[in-house]
């Protein structure tokens, strides 16, 4: 049987590059990003574009799905990370791209068991006063995309559901986060599974999405936080026990 074809958007780089090497072997994968990576995996064809350039964009895709024939699942792991107007930036890259690239390929998918999963963040729903507005409110709008298309494209058998991460100790964020001595210790002694995430663990989720044990999820936005925001921000400050 043929492998399933993936297209991951954003999948040269942190989360998306752990996505990527998880499924490489068991899924045909293509990766959109603007540059190549120095060291690419074997077996993934790269594609080098702008998800801003929306004529590029709708061009490299329909060469995608010539090459390598329909999708059976779409991911999205893009971040906007430029300098600038970040509201626009945000707003463009994470929301209507996301948009764009789905409307793109609603047609383009196999019929039986296609998923499309949007990477968000706990920030979709809580405040990190760190990070700007523009990346809650294009995460929070993420949700409800997924919404949005998992009623839209339901009919033509096409899942579509988010996946909510929180701190992920990635490669390049690694070190920082643990340097950093007050975080470290919340998540020692107030987290409740007492630690941070790996990229791994976001990666095993968004696959399972992809996946026919997901066959029957749809709409629906999974956290991936170990747990750290179910918790009553003052409660951890009242030490009872
Ligand atoms: N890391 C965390 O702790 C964490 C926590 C919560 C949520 N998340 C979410 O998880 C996702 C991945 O985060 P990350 O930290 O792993 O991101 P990252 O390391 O910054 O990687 C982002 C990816 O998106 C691509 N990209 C960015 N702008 C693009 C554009 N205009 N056109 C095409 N590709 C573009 C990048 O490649 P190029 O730069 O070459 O284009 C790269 O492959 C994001 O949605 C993020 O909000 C991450």
């Amino acid at each position: 049987m043929e492998q399933p074809h993936t297209l991951v958007i954003g999948g040269t780089k942190g989360l998306g590059s752990t996505f990527v090497r998880l499924l490489a072997g068991q899924n045909r994968i293509s990766v959109i990003a603007r540059d190549k990576p120095v060291y690419p995996e074997k077996g993934v064809s790269y594609w080098g574009c702008d998800l801003l350039d929306h004529k590029k964009v709708a061009k490299t895709i329909h060469t995608i799905v010539g090459q390598s024939g329909e999708l059976n699942h779409l991911v999205f792991f893009q971040r906007y990370r430029g300098e600038g107007d970040n509201w626009k930036g945000e707003i463009e890259t994470t929301l209507s791209a996301t948009k764009n690239v789905i409307d793109l390929v609603a047609d383009q998918f196999c019929s039986a068991h296609a998923s499309i999963v949007l990477v968000s963040s706990v920030n979709a729903s809580l405040i990190s006063a760190h990070l700007s507005v523009g990346y809650h409110v294009a995460k929070t709008g993420l949700l409800q995309l997924a919404r949005y298309y998992a009623v839209k494209l339901g009919p033509k058998g096409i899942r579509v559901n988010s996946v909510s991460p929180g701190i992920i100790l990635k490669e390049r964020s690694k070190k920082y986060l643990l340097k950093n001595k007050k975080l470290a210790n919340f998540y020692k002694n107030k987290a409740p599974l007492r630690r941070m995430g790996t990229p791994e663990e976001v990666a095993e989720v968004v696959a399972f999405l992809c996946s026919t044990k997901a066959s029957y999820l749809t709409g629906q936005d999974i956290v991936v936080d170990g747990g750290v925001s179910i918790q009553w921000a003052e409660a951890l400050y009242l030490d009872l026990n």
